[in-house]
């Protein structure tokens, strides 16, 4: 019983992962007012600089998210260490590149400072407890790399959350402004708290 359950739950975190992760591709295919974009200035949509923080950030981020549930596999984590390495090198790239270009567009973010700020706050989250995971498996401190990578993670999935807390919140407040508002928000903050007590319930040391 315990082992389909794991089953079932390994599976909808690779479908929300994968599937989440691959929606930023649309961005690519369909016109340019599609999705978010349909929100913002002719002004906006014409910026260089904007256009490029935007399409570096979800073709990356989807990246990272599309690859990084594979890396919490013990499986493959013993049988080919190789493959975990190398998709934690991509990982960590696309976090440095998304994460990046996340705060930069976070300035122009529809809902105006709260938005900016919990965007921002996750992005800061994102790349720190990326690096400090990435710095702590340099020094071969294996326990402090996956304690920070659940983190990592946990900000990560951020984009999976987004995309349901969206929808409930829209029509809980019959406005989507306000919706953007919280979820800028709420999208990651419960994800670090579940991240803590997961932290410890592993009893991986962080501080
Ligand atoms: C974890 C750190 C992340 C930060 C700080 C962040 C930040 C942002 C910001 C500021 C925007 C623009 C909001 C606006 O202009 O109103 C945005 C949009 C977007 N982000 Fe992220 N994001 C993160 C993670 C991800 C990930 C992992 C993905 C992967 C799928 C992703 C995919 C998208 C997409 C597709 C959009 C366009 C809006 C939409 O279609 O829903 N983001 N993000």
């Amino acid at each position: 019983m315990k082992n389909t359950t794991n089953k079932v739950g390994w599976f909808v975190f690779a479908f929300l992962a994968i599937g989440v992760g691959l929606y930023p591709l649309l961005y690519f295919f369909l016109d340019r007012k599609f999705g978010l974009l349909a929100s913002k200035s002719d002004a906006l949509l014409a910026d260089v600089f904007w256009n490029t923080g935007f399409y570096g950030h979800i073709l990356f981020g989807g990246l990272a998210l599309a690859i990084g549930w594979v890396q919490f596999s013990k499986k493959i984590r013993s049988r080919q260490l190789n493959l975990h390495r190398n998709l934690g090198k991509v990982y960590v790239i696309a976090v440095v590149i998304s994460g990046i270009c996340g705060i930069f567009i976070a300035f122009n973010a529809t809902g105006g400072i709260i938005t900016m700020l919990g965007f921002m706050g996750l992005g800061l989250v994102w790349l720190y407890t990326t690096s400090k995971a990435y710095f702590a498996i340099r020094k071969a401190d294996i326990q402090l790399h996956q304690g920070f990578m659940i983190y990592s993670y946990a900000a990560c999935f951020a984009a999976v959350t987004l995309r349901i807390w969206l929808p409930l919140l829209t029509i809980g407040f019959g406005d989507f402004t306000v919706a953007y508002r919280i979820v800028a928000w709420l999208c990651w903050v419960p994800n670090i708290i579940f991240a803590y007590f997961w932290v410890r319930r592993k009893g991986l040391i962080i501080g």
